[in-house]
């Protein structure tokens, strides 16, 4: 078993690959080759990605992708995409090109207040505290003017702390709540120093304060940070048409698929094993914007599934309806996302997608991602309750498949043409593959 090793981050580049290959993978070249392929030619890129992240020897490419046709609310958007799921792209643009023509997704911010939380011990009277609160609530929030300046010129900041008594669940346990608003930041580094300065404020003057005991004032900060779980923070993206105008989809009349469609929204909502599928299906979507518009992908992640079980019992984050035949899908989510800030102005790939998006507002973004979650979510359930998913999905997995089987690029050429009417599967890939 190879020592533990101390200051691997002082090493140089050099030293750090020869160490791992060393110690893991048996003095292997094979190592340092691939890493060495997927640097950039470009120094000055290389050095924004080395910078990214500690430790960093090389770069992990994934697909940067794009989608045309999304038309949310009468704007025809491309979004790009980065993704590893081969059939999650071309569900996409099956399904905004389809939406394109029944008049595209209507998408809305509902709110957008995010929270930060203070966690402390406290032993004393509870209304007093909340009182104290109130009492210097502006005082608090006057504590982060020389930060918070510049966001309130853009509109926003602190709006409200409030005292949130949990002594009830753990023993002198409270809480701060403080709701912001970051206008085109996500805000991560924002609202965590606001929180240090709001703690410091509270506890110097709780101090200052005559209204406590001495022993009341000896308050315990555990910790200051926001919290990912954003149900005010909020956007709707919808769907809606005729039933007749959905039109006859892979040989099924529209009623019959809308119906069905719909039984398949109804599954999703009562049953967790399904809704858990229903909902990832949905961040296929969403997490391939979030990653190409460099957003933090697991704050969302967290975020929207703790909203699914919001009603204590997880469910599927959309809904379908059929009322006076009309059909209808929508999806409502919470998304803490940012425009600006983090490596929005950092990572060349991440600023092209924005500007690829005409440089959106967080809504527009909030809009655009909420409304890809939707598209992918009616793609994957349209394929499902028709022919099924493996026919769309094997398909585009086909090159993956043959590629492991070391097929030339002659038997990937005619691969298509040899699946059009055949089942892909390990078993059909071998013959063809022997013939061919
Ligand atoms: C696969 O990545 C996503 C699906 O399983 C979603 C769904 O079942 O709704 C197809």
């Amino acid at each position: 078993m190879p020592e533990k090793i101390i200051g691997f981050s002082k090493l140089s580049r050099d030293e750090k690959i020869s160490w791992v290959s060393k110690n893991f993978l048996n003095n292997s070249n094979e190592f340092e080759d691939i890493l060495n392929k997927y640097l950039n030619d470009d120094k000055d890129i290389q050095s924004i990605h080395n910078s990214l992240s500690e430790n960093a020897i090389s770069n992990f490419h994934l697909p940067y992708s794009i989608s045309p046709n999304f038309l949310i609310n009468h704007k025809n958007y491309c979004v790009p995409l980065v993704t590893e799921e081969s059939s999650v792209v071309a569900a996409l643009s099956n399904s905004s090109k389809f939406w394109y023509d029944r008049g595209g997704f209507k998408s809305k911010v509902i709110s957008k207040i995010k929270t930060g939380q203070i966690h402390f011990k406290y032993n004393g009277n509870a209304e007093n505290l909340g009182k104290f609160i109130n009492d210097n609530e502006d005082r608090l929030i006057e504590s982060t003017d020389r930060i918070t300046k510049k966001m309130r010129e853009r509109g926003g900041g602190i709006s409200k702390i409030r005292l949130v008594n949990k002594s009830a669940e753990l023993k002198s346990y409270y809480q701060l709540h403080v709701d912001f608003e970051t206008i085109d930041s996500m805000g991560a580094n924002f609202i965590n120093s606001c929180l240090e300065i709001i703690s410091k404020e509270f506890h110097q003057l709780l101090n200052d304060s005559p209204q406590f005991k001495e022993s009341e004032k000896k308050i315990e900060v555990i910790m200051s940070i926001l919290s990912n779980y954003t149900p005010e923070c909020i956007v709707e993206s919808s769907l809606e048409c005729k039933i007749d105008d959905l039109g006859n989809i892979d040989g099924m009349s529209s009623e019959e698929f809308a119906f069905r469609f719909k039984n398949a929204f109804d599954i999703a909502d009562i049953d967790i094993n399904r809704a858990v599928t229903h909902n990832k299906g949905i961040m296929n979507g969403v997490d391939a914007v979030l990653i190409s518009t460099g957003n933090d992908f697991r704050a969302v992640e967290a975020g929207i599934h703790a909203f699914a079980s919001r009603k204590g019992k997880y469910k599927s984050l959309s809904d379908c309806t059929i009322i006076d035949n009309i059909f209808k899908i929508s999806l409502r989510i919470p998304l803490s996302v940012g425009t600006v800030g983090g490596i929005t102005d950092v990572h060349p790939m991440v600023k092209l997608s924005l500007k690829l998006l005409n440089s959106p507002t967080s809504d527009d973004l909030m809009k655009i991602i909420c409304s890809v979650g939707l598209a992918q979510n009616f793609a994957a359930v349209k394929s499902l309750v028709t022919t099924g998913i493996q026919k769309g999905h094997m398909k585009m997995h086909l090159i993956n498949l043959l590629i492991k089987q070391n097929a030339t690029k002659d038997q990937i050429d005619k691969s298509e043409e040899y699946f059009r009417d055949k089942e892909i599967n390990s078993e059909s890939i071998k013959d063809f593959l022997d013939q061919n």
